[in-house]
């Protein structure tokens, strides 16, 4: 634009033809290519700063480092052998893309000292830590460390190589010398203000900072670990989350020792230092510089997340979930991955039929990311009816150890959780003797399978599945899972551009308009569905079983009820013990989330105390004054249009009453001063089906107590 106004000549071209070239013209149009020549440099420079910034914050080196690239394995064998090899740190090697046809009849990762692949050598376990013959590899990711002891140093050479046949099938060299890498160790922090010190900050991967011996006074109004490029801390670098992962600004500390990881799509290759630092005075409380050049070893999460040990893959659900597997002898080892929240479930078994899918009668290993305990958990379970599971009478969706005769048989061997992806991996015999909680895998024939994504409640048990394999939608998967040939039919679920739109956190699911009961003492209960994602979970943020009470026809409203008046509930949830996933007593309790006949022992404690619906006799309870013949709203088309409708009304009119003979409970409950402001309408069986009771005094009653109040300030005063 500026060199426009100072080069009019270049739209008007110069009459040449005149010979009579004015010096003026000359300088001018040499001015005005200096000055877009500059111009465009300025532009190139910018460009180059933006595409320089937008690497040094993008995602490119974080997904990308695997450590100290060590070169490609030799294709020099009949058995194609491939795989770009990377080391780790100072025990481990990382392969990318390894391929192997598992034809040898005894290959091994095999590594040693001489100056090439013979003999003397030692296995290298496999990304499991077998030490068995090698199997067939197709472009999958490896991890191997080396047995305890060894090291990159003291090795020449990795080869896949054949015992019995002396035979290398490919190998990559270590040159003398070699130096893996390591943690390395910044130096301290000498603080310039607010008591900041520490001993030592350690960059232990490419990811993860080791801060020891810290302290500083937490006063500062607006301190925060802070990472950035440049030669000095200033406030335009990124924040670094603290030890518990919160952005908030700095507490104190006082020689405490704690890790931190860069944030997302950081490394420690993009940052100049790191430091405490004050945003809004510009403070610099300390810090300490990180060299270029790092040879430090890579992200261990990530590493982890990239590792494809098994030769099988099957997606179960495209871009969400998928199931790895291998047979070894007796036993049989899954990789179970998907795109989750914490706290979802992924769920992977044997089907109840041996025809189609069938939830009823399963035998699952449930995993997921438990946010109380930060770490991956894979549970066995046995699905024993459509329900919640209700230990005290072996029935619903448990865990092995809590139905009758059952135990755990899975166990795990790794897991881990990072940016949305889940993967556990875990093995069981493929027959486990626990033939009252586990069915037995015959390898060579064919097995229908079932798989779920759902949410765990608060006991840390699975709740009711948010999708799965229906007849409806899906053909059967049947794997026999040792037939060969063996197939890989998975893409990486762990890539950024993935993206899980088809699971929503129902807790963040705007909520339908909570009900209200008030100015009747007619509670009529029965059972319904909890209202999909905008229905039970997203009123209460509690964690649905897919069913809740509905009062008077209305999906779990509050009820409002005064002291000293009577209340009469007709309950209508099911009175037949013997089938629990219809047996819904209805009991009044201050416990938010019910359930109380899963630990008797616990009713009418403090936190759990009773007070309408259940009797006592000699302290055992007996739910039987809540528990009439079953009437449960079900959905008119059959199918949940819960996602499809704006209220709990509109919701209603997709749904009708279905009751069963006999006649309902009823029992009167008359709330009185003992009773506490707010109590709960709840399952015996099963926990959350419930919701509110909000007690207020009569008119009277709140009335005389004001006058007490007045009573007592007029005493106070005189
Ligand atoms: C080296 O890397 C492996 C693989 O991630 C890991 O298991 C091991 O703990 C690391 N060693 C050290 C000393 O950190
Ligand atoms: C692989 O999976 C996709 C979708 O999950 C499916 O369409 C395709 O048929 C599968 N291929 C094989 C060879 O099983
Ligand atoms: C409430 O019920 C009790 C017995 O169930 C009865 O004795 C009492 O008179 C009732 N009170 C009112 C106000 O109806």
């Amino acid at each position: 634009m500026v060199a426009s106004n100072w080069c009019p000549e270049t739209s008007i071209k110069p009459d040449y033809s005149t010979r009579s070239f004015l010096p003026q013209t000359v300088a001018r149009l040499t001015i005005c290519y200096l000055l877009v020549l500059i111009m465009f440099q300025i532009l190139i420079l910018l460009l180059l700063a933006l595409l320089n910034f937008h690497s040094t914050y993008g995602q490119h080196h974080a997904s990308h480092y695997y450590g100290k690239y060590l070169g490609s394995l030799s294709p020099n064998s009949v058995h194609s052998v491939k795989g770009k090899v990377y080391a780790v740190n100072e025990t481990a090697i990382f392969i990318e893309d390894f391929s192997y046809d598992g034809a040898g009849p005894d290959a091994y990762f095999w590594a040693g000292s001489s100056p090439s692949p013979d003999i003397n050598g030692f296995i290298i376990p496999d990304s499991l830590g077998r030490y068995a013959v090698l199997k067939g590899y197709s472009n999958q990711n490896v991890l191997l460390n080396l047995p305890k002891g060894r090291t990159l140093q003291s090795i020449r050479w990795i080869s896949i190589w054949c015992r019995s046949f002396t035979a290398d099938f490919g190998h990559i060299k270590i040159p003398a010398n070699f130096d893996p890498p390591k943690p390395i160790n910044l130096g301290p922090i000498k603080g310039l203000a607010h008591g900041v010190s520490a001993s030592a900050v350690i960059i232990m991967d490419a990811k993860t900072l080791f801060i020891k011996n810290l302290y500083y006074d937490g006063a500062a109004p607006d301190a925060f670990f802070l990472v950035g490029t440049g030669n000095k801390p200033h406030p335009r670098g990124q924040k670094v989350p603290d030890e518990t992962n919160s952005l908030e600004k700095l507490h104190g500390y006082s020689g405490a020792d704690i890790w931190l990881r860069l944030p997302r799509g950081l490394t420690v290759m993009d940052i100049d230092w790191f430091g405490l630092y004050c945003i809004t005075y510009r403070e610099d409380f300390g810090n300490v510089r990180v060299p270029k050049n790092l040879n430090v070893p890579p992200d261990y999460v990530f590493l982890e997340s990239k590792v494809e040990p098994f030769m099988s893959c099957l997606t179960i659900f495209p871009g969400l979930m998928q199931i790895s597997w291998e047979v070894r002898d007796q036993e049989i080892f899954f990789q179970l991955e998907g795109k989750v929240e914490p706290n979802q479930y992924l769920a992977f078994g044997l089907s109840g039929s041996s025809e189609r899918p069938e939830m009823i009668g399963a035998d699952v290993a449930v995993t997921f990311y438990d946010t109380l305990t930060s770490s991956v958990q894979v549970v066995d379970y046995t699905l024993k009816h459509k329900s919640q599971c209700a230990p005290q009478s072996y029935s619903g969706a448990c865990p092995d150890d809590l139905t009758l005769g059952g135990r755990q048989d899975l166990i795990m061997i790794s897991g881990n959780y990072l940016n949305g992806y889940l993967k556990s991996i875990y093995k069981r015999n493929i027959i486990t003797g626990d033939p009252n909680a586990d069915q037995d895998i015959l390898p060579d024939e064919y097995a229908t399978i079932v798989a779920a994504i759902g949410p765990v409640n608060s006991r840390r048990q699975a709740a009711y599945h948010n999708i799965k394999y229906t007849r409806a939608n899906d053909l059967p998967i049947r794997i026999a899972f040792n037939k060969i040939p063996l197939n890989r039919n998975c893409s990486s679920l762990n890539t950024d551009n993935v993206i899980s739109s088809s699971i929503r956190s129902p807790i963040k699911s705007r909520a339908w308009k909570q009900e209200k009961i008030r100015d009747t003492n007619i509670l009529r209960a029965q059972i319904g569905p909890a209202g999909g994602d905008r229905g039970y979970t997203a009123i209460t943020g509690l964690q649905s079983w897919g069913i809740a009470w509905w009062v008077n026809g209305k999906l779990i409203p509050e009820i409002v009820v005064q002291r000293g008046k009577n209340y009469t509930f007709i309950v209508e949830g099911g009175n037949d013990p013997s089938n629990q996933a219809q047996y819904h007593p209805l009991y009044i309790t201050d416990n938010r989330e019910g359930g109380g006949g899963q630990d008797p022992s616990m009713l009418d404690t403090p936190g759990h105390r009773v007070f309408a619906g259940v009797s006592f006799n000699r302290g055992v309870p007996d739910p039987n004054p809540g528990a009439g013949r079953y009437c449960e709203w079900k959905h008119r088309s059959g199918i949940d249009r819960a996602n499809e409708v704006d209220s709990v009304e509109e919701y209603k009119e997709t749904l009708r009453l279905d009751c069963k003979p006999g006649s309902p409970a009823i029992f009167t409950w008359t709330p009185d001063d003992k009773t506490p402001d707010v109590v709960y309408y709840q399952c015996y069986t099963h926990r959350n089906l419930g919701w509110k009771i909000l007690v207020s005094s009569s008119f009277k009653l709140t009335y005389s107590l004001n006058l007490i109040a007045i009573l007592i300030s007029l005493l106070l005063l005189l």
